[in-house]
């Protein structure tokens, strides 16, 4: 729509500028070749010519000039009819050369009206001028009548010769004069129209003193010319003059005449306006004479006065046309501009409705989306008031829900802070009763503090959403109160053999800090340090004053897991926890770390490349803290309630009592992270079994190479989680037969089902009791119990079964299937069995062993003695070629054999059943 209007507009121009066009396409175009413009004549001539074609508005005249130059004017003439003139107009300086271009043009199909000179024939469209030879006539016959001399002796001055109006006049002239004997030419002299060409020869004849009554000069200028040689010689008086032309004004011969410088001229009208007439008349087909005369008569000292009168009023009468004529030019250009105008503003008009029109069109529209805007507004308006609404309750209830666990943080508080300052009195009573019970103390304590710990963060959450801290800075030193918290962790780095290193560049160095909340924030970045770096890793704490700034550094620097690039922004957000991280997380310990370091103006920044960087940066001094935030307080002193750091507990594998040597034990495999719960699993157990941990990172080799009897297995693992190791181990020939029990804090019924998909034979959840753990162990090993005695007892008829998985029936199958292939082979080993089976020899004797109780070598015997006693019952085949039939090497060997198993020999035992 936009472009829609200039388009119009443009089109309207382009409109009315073609209509113009067409007009000039109509325009008559009519060429003169004119032989010269030189004198008043020729002038008066074009001037007529151009009055008559400025009447009608469609005639183009072009003229061109000649100059006397005969070949410049057949040269023009040829332009003229290459320009596709519509009627040309000659006017040739002399007859015969310009001819043969005059036909030229007619061949062209141009029309040609000949003026004033003639060409030579008759060959053009038409002819306009006076009849010379009766100029010529007129002249003679003027003389002869105003002459009462005996005789009368004359000079004829001629024009140019070869031009037709000279030739003319001249013959005119001579028949007159011949036919009256009293008339004589005494001398006859050759001009070319202009009086220089005469006045010489003049002056010669007239000084020979040859005696003249009359001059006639074929012009007004020679005669005028003549008149000016004889007044200088003083013959004026004596001589008469006439001339050709008759022209009005104040050089003309009219003004001579009256003048008394000629004694009369014959009028030689120019036609000027009668040859464009003509020319129309050409065009528009009317029919014309070939030849055109123009009247022509002698003007002398009795209608000069007259004849002056009537040019004048001629020319007052032409200048009054051309006023005319430039008024309705005026008016033409004020005409058209003002159509142009007029189509301009139609133009605009057009426009301005159209612009209206779609003004109109729009405001309907925009009425009807602003109606259908105002609908969907309202709907949004109620739909926003519900959503207010609802936010309104989910805040309530949240508030509600965070009041709830609020109150019960609080409620736990009181029986940790209880159980906290029990452990301290239980601790002496350990310390005196020895290493065992003061573990199990530690552990307590450890985790009642941990619990502590976690509590206060939910309720520090909280504040800080209320904005209830109120910050209490007191002067501490900062190595100090660094190296006070460094130390709880000391043990922990002891025990995972952790590079654990704290350093200051100044260890003098006060600082201003709320050594509560800096403690917090020191704890949770410690933390998060132990609880992502590896064993044998790397932590350190250092201190790093800028002595000559305000500003002190403090950064946590642990070679652990890291955190990935792309949530480095995220890390101090409420709840964040990395991708990368498969522990158990709350995600506020960090957001509190900030908020607390923020509240001390400092700040608290991330780098995560091998490994995380924590740094602190705080003010040095206590401008920076209002007067109110600042306290006293004592300084710092070693606030650890009980401690283990006696060197007869830094062994994590206390016994509990002394494990059980010598009898063969079942085996155990504990996969889990946290170190203190599998250590405690794995004091409690290894009474009883044989255990092994695993902290998730080595879980699978760890599984396949100990071939374990029971799996307890936590899900939230750094690694695979839970269910994908139990998944992975039940799938595996080697591992599927062993029972696994889920043990996790995950008590969702979705995470239940997902544990009994993976393959879990049972699924414990945190916290658990320890007495149905062992129970649990107990009731799964007595079932594989159960299992490996129908095996053991029934090895002759094992076939097809569900007893055990799918897994287990297809390697009972193929087990007994290769064995019973090989039963005749005396050579067929256990090795060859493990290599058809695709597993290692010592994975098929763990997985034998596990499933039916005994060794893979014994199996096989056992497969071959049943066979032999079959063969024994109901063949009559000899002992000796039973005992080859079933791969026994020896009949002796097999009688042995026989009787270990049995309790009797082969022999005997044909008799006792034959
Ligand atoms: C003008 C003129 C006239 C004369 C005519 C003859 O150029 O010389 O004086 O009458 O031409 O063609």
């Amino acid at each position: 729509m936009k472009s829609f209007y200039p388009s119009l507009f443009v089109l309207l121009i382009l409109f009315s500028l073609s209509c113009s066009r067409d007009k000039e396409k109509d325009k008559v175009r009519i060429g003169f070749s004119q032989a010269m413009t030189n004198d008043d004549w020729r002038r008066s001539m074009n001037d007529a010519m151009q009055l008559q074609a400025s009447l009608d508005s469609n005639i183009d005249l072009i003229i061109r000039d000649a100059n006397y130059d005969v070949e410049k004017q057949i040269k023009q003439i040829e332009g003229l009819i290459a320009d596709s003139l519509d009627v040309l107009i000659v006017s040739p300086i002399q007859s015969k050369p310009i001819t043969p271009v005059v036909q030229n043009a007619l061949n062209a199909g141009i029309p040609v009206l000949v003026v004033d000179r003639k060409t030579e024939g008759q060959n053009y469209t038409a002819y306009l001028g006076a009849d010379n030879i009766e100029v010529g006539r007129n002249a003679a016959k003027e003389i002869i009548s105003s002459n009462t001399r005996d005789s009368i002796r004359l000079i004829e001055i001629r024009g140019l010769a070869g031009s037709s109006p000279a030739e003319e006049r001249g013959m005119g002239f001579q028949q007159i004069i011949n036919q009256f004997s009293k008339a004589r030419i005494v001398a006859t002299i050759e001009g070319n129209w202009e009086k220089e060409s005469i006045q010489d020869q003049l002056i010669i004849l007239l000084k020979k003193g040859i005696k003249v009554d009359y001059i006639f000069a074929h012009n007004d200028r020679m005669a005028i010319g003549a008149w000016e040689v004889a007044h200088d010689l003083g013959l004026e008086k004596e001589i008469d003059f006439i001339g050709v032309d008759g022209l009005p004004g104040p050089n003309g011969g009219i003004q001579a005449v009256k003048n008394g410088v000629l004694k009369a001229t014959v009028l030689y009208p120019t036609g000027g306006d009668e040859a464009i007439k003509l020319a129309l008349k050409i065009l528009d087909k009317e029919s014309i004479s070939k030849n055109n005369i123009l009247s022509t008569t002698i003007i002398n000292e009795v209608n000069a006065d007259i004849m002056n009168n009537q040019f004048e009023k001629i020319n007052e009468q032409q200048a009054e046309i051309e006023d005319q004529l430039k008024a309705i030019k005026e008016q033409e250009v004020l005409y058209s501009s003002q159509n142009n105008l007029l189509k301009i503003s139609i133009a605009l008009l057009c426009i301005i409705l159209s612009l209206t029109i779609y003004s109109i069109y729009s405001i309907f529209a925009i009425r009807k989306k602003n109606r259908q805007l105002e609908l969907t507004n309202n709907k949004i308006t109620i739909q926003r008031n519900q959503i207010v609404k609802i936010a309104e309750e989910v805040k309530m209830s949240n508030e509600a829900k965070l009041n709830f666990f609020t109150g019960l943080s609080h409620e736990f508080k009181t029986p940790i802070t209880l159980i906290l300052s029990s452990i301290e009195s239980i601790s002496e009573v350990a310390r005196e009763k020895g290493s065992t019970m003061m573990n199990e103390v530690e552990l307590i304590y450890n985790n009642s503090n941990r619990l502590l710990r976690l509590i206060n963060q939910l309720l520090d959450f909280r504040k800080i959403e209320d904005r209830k801290f109120n910050l209490k800075a007191s002067k501490t030193n900062l190595f100090a109160f660094s190296k006070n918290i460094f130390k709880d962790f000391e043990r922990e780095a002891k025990k995972r053999n952790i590079n654990y290193k704290l350093s200051s560049n100044n260890e003098t160095l006060d600082v201003f800090i709320d050594r509560n909340l800096m403690d917090k924030v020191y704890f949770n970045l410690l933390s998060n340090a132990f609880k992502f770096t590896p064993d044998n890793g790397k932590i350190k704490i250092q201190i790093e004053d800028n002595v000559s700034g305000n500003v002190v550094r403090i950064s946590f620097e642990d070679s652990g897991i890291g955190i990935p690039t792309n949530e480095i922004d995220e890390v101090f957000q409420a709840f964040f926890k990395g991708s990368n991280n498969r522990k158990n997380s709350s995600g506020i310990g960090l957001h509190l770390s900030k908020e607390f370091v923020e509240m001390h103006k400092g700040k608290i920044e991330v780098q995560s490349v091998h490994g995380t960087k924590f740094t602190v940066t705080l003010y040095k001094g206590q401008a920076h803290f209002d007067e109110a935030e600042i306290i006293t307080e004592q300084d710092l002193v070693d606030t650890k309630i009980i401690d283990f750091t006696s060197e007869h507990l830094v062994d994590d594998n206390y016994l509990i009592e002394a494990p059980n040597k010598g009898k063969e034990k079942y085996s155990i495999l504990i996969i889990e992270d946290n170190r203190d719960l599998s250590i405690f699993l794995k004091n409690k157990l290894q009474l009883e079994y044989e255990i092994h941990l695993s902290d998730g990172t080595d879980v699978l080799e760890k599984a396949f190479e100990v071939i374990p009897d029971i799996i307890l297995c936590d899900i939230n693992l750094p690694d695979k989680n839970g269910f994908e190791i139990c998944e992975i181990l039940k799938k595996d020939l080697r591992t599927s037969h062993i029972p696994t029990i889920i043990l996790t804090a995950l008590d969702n019924k979705e995470s239940y089902l997902q544990g009994l998909q993976s393959g879990a034979d049972l699924y414990l959840t945190k916290p658990f009791s320890y007495s149905i753990l062992v129970q649990s162990i107990k009731s799964l090993l007595y079932n594989r119990e159960k299992l490996r005695y129908y095996y053991t007892s029934n090895i002759h008829r094992i076939e097809p079964t569900d007893a055990f998985g799918n897994m287990e029936q297809q390697f009972v199958n193929n087990l007994n299937s290769l064995i019973k292939k090989n039963l005749g082979d005396s050579d067929f080993s256990v090795e060859n069995l493990a290599e058809d089976l695709h597993i290692s020899r010592v994975q098929l004797y763990r997985k034998v062993k596990a499933m039916m109780g005994i060794s893979i070598s014994d199996y096989i015997a056992n497969i071959r003695l049943a066979k032999a006693k079959s063969l024994i019952e109901t063949t009559s085949l000899t002992i000796a070629e039973v005992a080859y039939e079933t791969g026994f090497s020896t009949p002796n060997y097999f009688s042995t054999a026989f009787k270990n198993s049995y309790g009797t020999s082969p022999g005997t035992y044909r008799k006792s059943v034959s």
